[in-house]
């Protein structure tokens, strides 16, 4: 079965969170089911300068204004059509914000053409090369399946939109709507139209076959009001074909055996060759050297991610004995915050405000306990490299967090199968409190390595997931004809 993926980001060429992870993966472990994906990403000149093997499969001579060109490439193990379209990607900056990290202007109009163009494959663009379903993934790609039924590459080809973040919805003014060439009969109620303005992602939820999201638990979150963000009538509406497959992690790059990020590799048995990734943890973010358990907080500093939470509880870990490190950017009064927790315990609390995947992966291989209080997680995936580097993870109870960790209560630490510490609802008292446990646990060596043991052996490898998406797109197909008999 051929599979056209349609994303803003994959890993390793392109990447601000998880999407890419996921993107990036999910094509690896769907091969192994017979699936083969091809995915549909923009021309980045972070993407383009990576790019083995090009051919050009198409030219637009006036692609919505300017030419543009499809190539297919491979780059990094993976296979990919690349949208050459240098007015709209050939920028500075990142996938959506330019270097002031403001949101470009026309990112409108940037992803409307994407998706168009994955419309266009989907209708036959390639002569030889059609897939048989189509999966796009988040705002950015969810008006794939409206041109596929508005525009005039209608197409037939079963769709499945991803829902990572529902937070954010691509929402535009509706006057764009010939701008990006739909018919007025898509700005509906029942399609694009969204409190006056259009919507990309309810557009996509409205006709793609089938909805997914990331995990079961916010699958159910988000049909209500709590959780919805304004789309839970909209999802309740297409709730027959709505499903929650959890993520899986890619267990080559993140594996604590084999990670050349790591100055001391380990696995399960030899979890005591931590320390020596430990020391270069403490070196990296210039901390001192004492004893007590370090916790690590890799994230986007958003309100979704508790950032703000993560900063009231700095002095608490410290004044414990603790130390806290943090890698991560986001929302400017959350960093100054941080560094001002960090400028006043030197040698206690470590800020490094940016983005850096060494750094993310040494903090998994020598932190003890990784912090995520989001305040709502559609899946999480810095939870999953936790356990699996033995960095006992510590998560509010939403989402995907509350079904990838299981609380170390008394009974779930007897039965065994207890792997990190839970606390709800997200705020920072119980982050404090759930920090005391985690403090109380650690002071016992003997429980604490159970713990760690525990962690290491939860298995959220991509096989399961897999196995359900590759059994959703068989549902979706077309029966095959009948023989004649
Ligand atoms: P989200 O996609 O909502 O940000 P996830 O937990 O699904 O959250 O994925 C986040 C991904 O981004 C993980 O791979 C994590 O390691 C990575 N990440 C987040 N912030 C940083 C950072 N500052 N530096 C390096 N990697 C980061
Ligand atoms: C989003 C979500 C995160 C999820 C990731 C990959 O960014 O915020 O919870 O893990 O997508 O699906």
């Amino acid at each position: 079965m051929n599979i056209l993926s349609v994303t803003s980001e994959i890993f390793p060429l392109i990447k601000t969170g998880g999407l890419a992870d996921v993107t990036g993966s999910l094509p690896k472990v769907l091969k192994a089911h017979g699936c083969y994906t091809r995915s549909l990403v923009p021309g980045y000149p972070r993407v383009i300068e990576r790019l083995d093997e090009i051919s050009r499969v198409h030219f637009f001579p006036d692609l919505f204004g300017a030419p543009a060109r499809l190539l297919a490439a491979t780059g990094q193990g993976l296979d990919l059509l690349v949208l050459d379209a240098p007015t709209l990607y050939d920028r500075p900056g990142g996938p959506y914000v330019d270097e002031d990290g403001v949101d470009f202007p026309d990112n409108w109009k940037r992803f409307a053409v994407l998706s168009y163009v994955a419309s266009a494959v989907a209708g036959g663009l390639l002569e030889d090369w059609i897939p048989d379903i189509v999966h796009t993934h988040d705002w950015q790609t969810a008006l794939t399946s409206v041109y596929m039924r508005y525009s005039s590459n209608a197409s037939h080809v079963p769709s499945v939109l991803t829902i990572h973040n529902l937070a954010f919805q691509g929402q535009f003014g509706a006057d764009l709507i010939n701008e990006i060439g739909l018919p007025p009969e898509a700005l509906s109620v029942d399609c694009l139209e969204y409190y006056g303005d259009m919507s990309y992602l309810k557009g996509g939820i409205r006709t793609a076959t089938a909805i997914t999201t990331v995990s079961p638990t916010y699958a159910r979150e988000v049909i209500s009001t709590d959780l919805g963000m304004g789309m839970d009538g909209v999802l309740e509406s297409r709730l027959n074909a709505f499903i929650g497959i959890v993520n899986g992690i890619d267990t080559e790059i993140w594996n604590p055996a084999t990670d050349d990020y790591l100055p001391v590799k380990y696995d399960r048995t030899r979890t005591r060759q931590r320390t020596g990734n430990r020391q270069r943890l403490l070196e990296a973010f210039q901390l001192e050297d004492t004893r007590g358990p370090i916790f690590a907080a890799i994230t986007r500093l958003t309100w979704q991610k508790g950032g703000d939470m993560l900063a009231d509880v700095a002095e608490h870990i410290r004044h414990k004995g603790g130390k806290l490190v943090v890698l991560g950017k986001g929302d400017p009064g959350v960093e100054t915050a941080l560094l001002a927790a960090a400028g006043r315990h030197p040698g206690w609390i470590g800020v490094k405000v940016g983005y850096d995947e060494a750094t993310a992966h040494l903090m998994h291989g020598g932190a003890d306990v990784v912090i995520q209080p989001s305040r709502f997680e559609p899946c999480g995936l810095t939870q999953l490299y936790a356990l699996r580097y033995g960095a006992v993870p510590l998560v509010s109870r939403t989402g995907g967090l509350s079904e990838t960790i299981i609380d170390a209560n008394d009974a779930a630490f007897s039965a065994r199968v207890a792997t990190g510490f839970q606390f709800h609802p997200a705020t920072s008292e119980n982050l404090r409190s759930a920090i005391d446990r985690a403090f109380h646990a650690y002071l016992d060596p003997k429980k604490w390595a159970r713990l760690q043991g525990q962690a290491m052996k939860a298995d959220f490898s991509w096989e399961r997931s897999a196995t359900q998406y590759a059994a959703l797109y068989a549902r979706l197909l077309p029966p095959a004809p009948r023989k004649q008999s």
